[in-house]
């Protein structure tokens, strides 16, 4: 496709048009220019492709299809390779349907457990996101199919999604939000970005220049097309001119005709208008020149491969006495609705209509074992049922072990709404409460998207969570309770205690048309640990059937530059009697006192795969961001020189070796010395000391003079009252040696000093 021919070939109108959908699903043709409409679909986790009515909450039918695992499971593998595998699998899906792109993946930060839409997100965490984010993307895409990772930006709640205003300070924003989509965007390059409803400190994604432009392509470097969400622009014109490439689902002609207007006019360069043309236009090309020639998919592979990626996602929370795997001997209850209609994805846009559906009654089916079904209670509302609990009870009397198959209701977590409290259904917990008082060997199995209160969880034996585990749960379910597999997932998130404890509380969701993100960059474990509080689970945990042991933590050098790289490597042994994979976690820890930092921040993974006797190394290579922050002062990314724990563990609370590593900055900070420069940055400083050593000699000395100075303030407390103090305290306290002048003296030197360092 020449590109820059058919741009000039085309009339202002059919710019403008292009620059919107036809439809729900569709881009516009240009019949003048040859160019076809190429179709997007929902996503992220298989596809809802419509062929006969459209809309973008998943009210109407899709095609029969295969529902993967929800990226709330995903996540939890800790698998790149895995997701890499599942979006392969997508894309090939794609080509077989003429879908040029998937919406997806969804990559907001799980900030809040009350979310509605929690379940199609990866983590609290933004590095976990980013890279499984990559790995999804790089699959699809490796099928020449593209993909909208979303929601661009800041989009962590469903209340008033279309108008709240996310309020975020610009740190919290680099450090947790926008590093979600960074890596992903950066190194996986997706074809085209979805941008989000909300407005961010005020003003509408749709048309927010700094995010859609500024950091998107001029920082990051992206080139693909900028999409909105379904109905999220507000004015087309800034929009565009902000870098909102394509309009969707469209507005049948009312904003195509505010561009070709605002380009008459000379409002809008026309230029501004080319540049999202000629975007569109690659993307289809993209598509259209690389379409497979025999395309194809197998709907039961695909379905067998949806419970074997459950089966890596799936976390093993709790397991006393060994209780799992189940003894295929044993009588066994199976209770809960959703061991035959299992929970397996949320609603909305992701909703997938299912060629068909495993559960674990039908994987266990067949198979000879002694399983007495009773429903428990009816997930369609929240009643109790006194009959179905009664029955439920009986069959636990009878058996060796329970096993309840509980978790939320769809009505309970949903896109376009947001949980009320992080409880279960009253009905399933008095469910499991009366379980308990029959049966000691009792086992939950939880379906749900974010995290839930336990308050059986000190009674029961085992908790396996299996999150919205896809349309082949009931197979993963199955091999994962009865050992065929060994449970390797680790919690994506922290499960806290109770809502009380999370660190949005207050701010959630918001008032009025603005949240605030009050907790800054403290959100999920990077709160808790720093409280040092007690949660239910912590982050990256997960148990096993088999036991591991760390040994050998090395790191290549004792001292680096912020400009190095360092290897950091462990070696990890399975010393069961059982093969099974774990998850290496490495956490850094700035001991530094200068800004505040979370106690521990996730900075790599790798999950291995251990024979019964085997030991692997797991290496590691991490750089200058590891260690920084977001300097607000000079925009960029900064590390404190001081030193820094490597933290090698198998969770946030499980930190097996810890090894300091001291990392000095290569950078200089601008310093504008002031009136209001304190004495401590003088202090601090061997050069900068010398220019107010008259000064300090004052200041200790009128101390001295009014007071009996062991009584009434030790040195320590001098020093650090003098610390916090700014340089213009001299003239008050300096007993009339000091005056403006001499003050402005000492400020010029010290800047001197200081410009002289910045070159
Ligand atoms: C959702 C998107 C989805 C789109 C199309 C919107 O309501 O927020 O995630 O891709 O609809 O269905």
């Amino acid at each position: 496709m020449d590109i820059k021919k058919i741009i000039k070939n085309m009339t202002l109108e059919e710019k403008a048009s292009l620059c919107s959908g036809r439809d729900f699903w569709h881009t516009k043709a240009v019949k003048s220019q040859n160019i076809p409409e190429i179709e997007v679909s929902d996503g992220p986790h298989g596809l809802r492709r419509q062929t006969l009515k459209d809309d973008h909450l998943g009210n109407s039918e899709s095609i029969k299809a295969v529902c993967f695992p929800a990226a709330c499971a995903t996540a939890a593998s800790f698998d790149r390779e895995l997701i890499r595998k599942m979006g392969k699998a997508i894309g090939n899906e794609c080509q077989a349907e003429g879908i040029s792109t998937i919406l997806g993946p969804a990559v907001n930060i799980k900030r809040s457990p009350l979310c509605g839409r929690n379940f199609e997100y990866f983590s609290e965490d933004p590095y976990l996101a980013t890279e499984l984010a990559g790995a999804l993307i790089r699959g699809v895409q490796s099928k020449n199919v593209g993909t909208s990772i979303k929601h661009f930006l800041a989009n962590n709640q469903e209340y008033r999604r279309l108008t709240t205003s996310s309020d975020i300070d610009e740190r919290t924003l680099r450090e947790i939000y926008l590093a979600a989509f960074e890596g992903a965007i950066r190194d996986a390059k997706p074809w085209t970005v979805m941008c989000s409803y909300n407005r961010l400190n005020g003003v509408h994604v749709s048309e927010n220049k700094r995010y859609l432009t500024t950091i998107l392509r001029d920082e990051w470097g992206y080139e693909g097309v900028v999409m909105s969400d379904w109905g999220a622009v507000n004015h087309r014109v800034a929009g565009l001119d902000a870098g909102l490439d394509l309009e969707m689902p469209g507005s049948y002609g009312v904003n195509d005709r505010e561009i070709t207007e605002a380009v008459r006019n000379g409002s809008l360069p026309e230029a501004v208008l080319n540049r999202a043309v000629e975007r569109i236009l690659k993307w289809v090309d993209q598509y259209e020149s690389h379409k497979s020639k025999s395309p194809a998919w197998d709907k039961e592979a695909d379905h067998e491969l949806a419970g074997k990626i459950e089966e890596e996602c799936a976390v093993l929370l709790k397991n006393e006495g060994g209780v799992l795997p189940l003894d295929k001997n044993d009588t066994i209850a199976f209770i809960g609705k959703f061991a035959k209609a299992p929970r397996f994805q949320g609603g909305g846009s992701s909703h997938i209509n299912s060629f068909k559906v495993t559960s674990v009654m039908d994987a266990a089916h067949g198979k000879g074992h002694d399983i007495i079904y009773a429903q428990g209670y009816d997930d369609g509302k929240d009643e109790i049922d006194r009959t179905l609990i009664s029955k439920a009870v009986n069959a636990a009397k009878k058996s060796d072990v329970a096993v309840i198959f509980a978790g939320l209701p769809d009505s309970f977590e949903s896109e376009g709404y947001d949980r009320r409290h992080m409880r279960l259904p009253d009905c399933q917990n008095l469910l499991i409460e009366e379980v308990l008082k029959v049966q000691p060997n009792t086992v939950v199995v939880l379906h749900n998207g974010s995290p839930v209160e336990m308050p059986w969880v000190n009674e029961v034996k085992g908790i396996l969570e299996v999150y919205l585990g896809g349309q082949n749960v009931g197979t993963a379910e199955y091999n994962l309770l009865f050992g065929k597999t060994n449970p390797s997932g680790r919690l994506p998130e922290t499960f806290p205690l109770k809502m009380e404890d999370n660190p949005s509380l207050l701010n959630f969701p918001g008032s009025g048309d603005h949240v605030v993100y009050a907790e800054g960059v403290f959100v999920g474990y990077r709160y808790y640990d720093y409280k040092k509080m007690d949660v239910l689970f912590p982050f990256g945990h997960g148990l096993s059937y088999t036991t591991y042991k760390y040994a050998n933590l090395k790191v290549s050098k004792r001292k680096i530059k912020d400009t190095d790289t360092l290897e950091v490597s462990v070696d990890v042994s399975n010393i069961g009697r059982m093969a099974g994979k774990e998850t290496v976690q490495l956490y850094v820890s700035a001991q530094t006192d200068g800004v505040q930092r979370p106690v521990r921040e996730l900075r790599g993974f790798e999950k291995v795969s251990l024979k019964a006797g085997e030991t692997k190394t797991v290496s590691f290579t991490i750089g200058k961001r590891a260690f920084a922050y977001y300097n607000t002062e000079i925009s960029d990314w900064y590390v404190e020189s001081g030193d820094y724990n490597i933290e090698v563990g198998s969770s946030s609370r499980n930190i097996q070796f810890s090894k300091k590593v001291s990392v000095e900055s290569t950078a200089v900070l601008p310093l504008k010395i002031t009136e209001d420069t304190t004495f401590g940055v003088f202090m601090d400083d061997p050069e900068l000391q010398k220019l107010i050593k008259p000064v300090l000699d004052s200041y200790g000395h009128v101390h001295e003079k009014k007071e009996t100075k062991s009584e009434a303030i030790s040195d320590e407390m001098q020093e650090a009252s003098q610390k916090t103090s700014p340089l213009r305290c001299v003239i008050g306290f300096g007993e009339g040696d000091f005056d403006h002048e001499r003050l402005r003296q000492i400020i010029t030197a010290a800047q001197k000093i200081i410009d002289k360092r910045m070159g």
